[in-house]
């Protein structure tokens, strides 16, 4: 068994899902998953209390959240000396098209914070205009326009995230973790010993 830690920042709430989901797959494969909002955590937060990292931020305005970037930034030598994920969630990756625009993001995340993570992965967001205010609900019409294909384009809420990816994903994962840690999923032996 291994322990990992899922840190996430987000917006409306769809990163915060899928660091919930990730953790839901880890957990049945026999580790441990500590999921944690990059607003909540505390001083006392320390990464070598862990076994593996898995960082997820979503887009706003052609940005990750800056507590994610501040966070990675401060702790790129621990996160470089264990087996580390990153995990993007944006409107760009719903569409086939801007495939470009969303691994766009990720490279100067990379470049900003120095952090080169074991794996990387993309996904596709959702919209909630039940939820966003005026001036919000404008800009993400406009935001969509530009970004969807027009059978894409939503008339209300709606989420693009692929499931069975994230799932995929996850699993790649936990088994490159369990490669470099010696350790089999649901199973407390080290195979190696
Ligand atoms: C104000 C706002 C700005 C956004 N800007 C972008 C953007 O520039 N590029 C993009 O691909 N997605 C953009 N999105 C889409 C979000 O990445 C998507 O809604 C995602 O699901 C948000 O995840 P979260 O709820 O975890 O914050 C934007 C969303 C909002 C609400």
């Amino acid at each position: 068994m291994s322990s990992f830690l899922i840190l996430y920042g987000t917006g409306e709430g769809q990163t915060a899902k899928v660091a919930q989901r990730i953790a839901a797959t880890v957990s049945e494969r026999g580790h441990e998953a500590t999921v944690i909002d990059v607003r909540d955590r505390t001083d006392s937060l320390t990464l070598n209390e862990y076994d593996a990292v898995v960082v997820g931020a979503s887009i706003h305005v052609g940005k990750h959240q800056e507590a994610i970037r501040e966070f990675v930034s401060e702790n790129r030598d621990a996160l470089a000396g264990m087996p580390t994920a990153f995990f993007q969630v944006s409107l760009s990756s719903a569409n086939e098209e801007k495939q470009e625009e969303a691994a766009g993001y990720v490279e100067s995340f990379v470049a900003e914070t120095g952090w080169h993570p074991d794996r990387i992965g993309q996904f596709g967001g959702a919209l909630r205009f039940s939820e966003y205010g005026f001036l919000k609900r404008l800009m993400m019409k406009q935001i969509a326009k530009d970004l969807l294909t027009e059978e894409r384009q939503p008339k209300g809420d709606i989420e693009f995230t692929d499931w069975d990816t994230v799932d995929a994903f996850t699993a790649d994962v936990a088994a490159f973790v369990e490669g470099r840690l010696g350790v089999a999923p649901n199973d407390t032996e080290d195979p190696t010993a």
